[in-house]
């Protein structure tokens, strides 16, 4: 049995309401209008314990997309379908913002009726594969590099970028540089709240208000950034820091972790909570030799639990040190390495993923094999821990 909303006054849709199609509960909601405050809006939307929503032929056009974007991360179980005229431009549009159908209004209720069967169908098919599928807790990838300017961020917003569309709606990115995160700027997002806003308040245990606290990026990620000032991130306790992460897993699939330089009580949250960590490193000595000491001091106190990814960043064939020399530095392997691209610098200025501009550029390829290295994850066995720098 599902349970549908149609949002609509217009008295085209009564037949429908009145008679709807076997084993649904339908039920019939007031109009929402660009009239009311966007907050409102999606609180209400976010509210409604319904599998679709059918937005009727009396809705403004924009709202629908609005209400369907924020419905796609925030409540992805959601179903959107619009009872409009499906011209060419709606149908582009619609599809980019997560509605699942368009059915004109002059077609009766034929077409919508097929539409909630197609989408019944499709539902029955997703639950089946998750309960398979879902682990109980979503995977945490670490971003880390305890030298600044290495390219932590930049692997962050990019790798959000290759996988939040295989998980639209699932991925959460957070920004644990707590003194200098550049998360938010990066992917040239306007924020609410952040990490400082959320540790340490009642809104961490509550999954509605954590997911109404986060940011969505035209990608299907969602973003918490970093506190806007140094007050802010000094008043954050590691133990709020834990447990944000903690509840993170229990409702995304993946929540991936953007660190600062240095060791922080954050970073070591985030390291201790990681089922997958990437390194990162430039081929230069100074900091190949500073990631070879935190990686070596995270394995003396058992932190060993994550699968660890080494990422030699701004690879340069004019520069004095090989692959072979940064791994023999390192004492470890190298796992993928990623070209130097000026590009890159120019895509973060401009707010905007690097591969969400050039899809096919020098980068692409080894973030889609990072990306498929990364979905195939499977959670490694619990180890024995000791303290950390405590
Ligand atoms: N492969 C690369 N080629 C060229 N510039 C890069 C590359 N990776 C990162 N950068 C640039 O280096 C600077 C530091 O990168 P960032 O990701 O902010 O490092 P971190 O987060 O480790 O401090 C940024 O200007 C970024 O755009
Ligand atoms: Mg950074």
């Amino acid at each position: 049995m599902s349970t549908i909303a149609v949002i609509s006054s217009d008295r085209t849709m009564t037949g429908f309401v009145d008679k709807p199609p076997a084993d649904t509960n339908v039920r019939r909601e007031d109009p929402i209008t660009s009239d009311m405050a966007a907050e409102d809006r999606t609180s209400w939307l976010a509210s409604l314990s319904v599998d679709v929503i059918v937005f009727g032929p009396d809705i403004e056009v924009d709202v629908v997309l609005e209400s369907s974007a924020f419905l796609r991360t925030s409540r992805p179980e959601v179903d959107c379908i619009a009872v409009c005229e499906p011209t060419t431009d709606f149908l582009a549009k619609a599809m980019s913002h997560g509605v699942r159908d368009v059915v004109s209004p002059s077609k009766g209720h034929k077409e919508l009726r097929e539409a909630l069967r197609l989408l019944d169908e499709a539902a029955a098919i997703r639950s089946s594969t998750r309960a398979e599928a879902r682990p109980e807790r979503g995977t945490v990838i670490t971003v880390l590099g305890p030298k600044g300017g290495v390219g932590k961020t930049t692997v962050a917003v990019n790798l959000a970028y290759a996988l939040a569309s295989q998980v639209p709606g699932e991925l959460v990115v957070v920004d644990l540089d707590l003194t200098g995160g550049d998360v938010a700027d990066s992917l040239g997002m306007e924020v609410a709240s952040n990490v400082s806003t959320v540790v340490g308040s009642g809104v961490v245990d509550d999954p509605t208000s954590l997911k109404l606290s986060l940011t969505s990026h035209g990608s299907g990620a969602l973003v918490l950034p970093a506190p806007t000032s140094l007050v802010e991130a000094a008043a954050i306790e590691p133990e709020g820091v834990q447990h944000l992460i903690d509840q993170l897993t229990r409702m995304f699939r993946i929540v991936l972790i953007d660190t600062g330089p240095g060791t922080s009580d954050a970073t070591v949250a985030a390291v201790r909570a990681a089922n997958e960590v990437l390194a990162v490193t430039t081929p230069e000595v100074g900091g190949i030799r500073t990631l070879e000491r935190h990686l070596d001091g995270y394995d003396a106190v058992g932190f060993q639990r994550a699968r660890r990814h080494v990422i030699l960043n701004k690879e340069d064939r004019r520069s004095s040190l090989t692959r072979e020399d940064v791994e023999a530095v390192l004492r470890r392997r190298i796992d993928y390495v990623l070209p130097y691209d000026r590009n890159l610098p120019a895509a973060a200025n401009e707010g905007s993923a690097y591969l969400e501009a050039r899809p096919r550029g020098s980068v692409a390829t080894t973030f889609a094999a990072l990306a498929v290295a990364l979905r195939g994850a499977r959670v490694p066995a619990q180890s024995t821990e000791r303290g950390w720098f405590r």
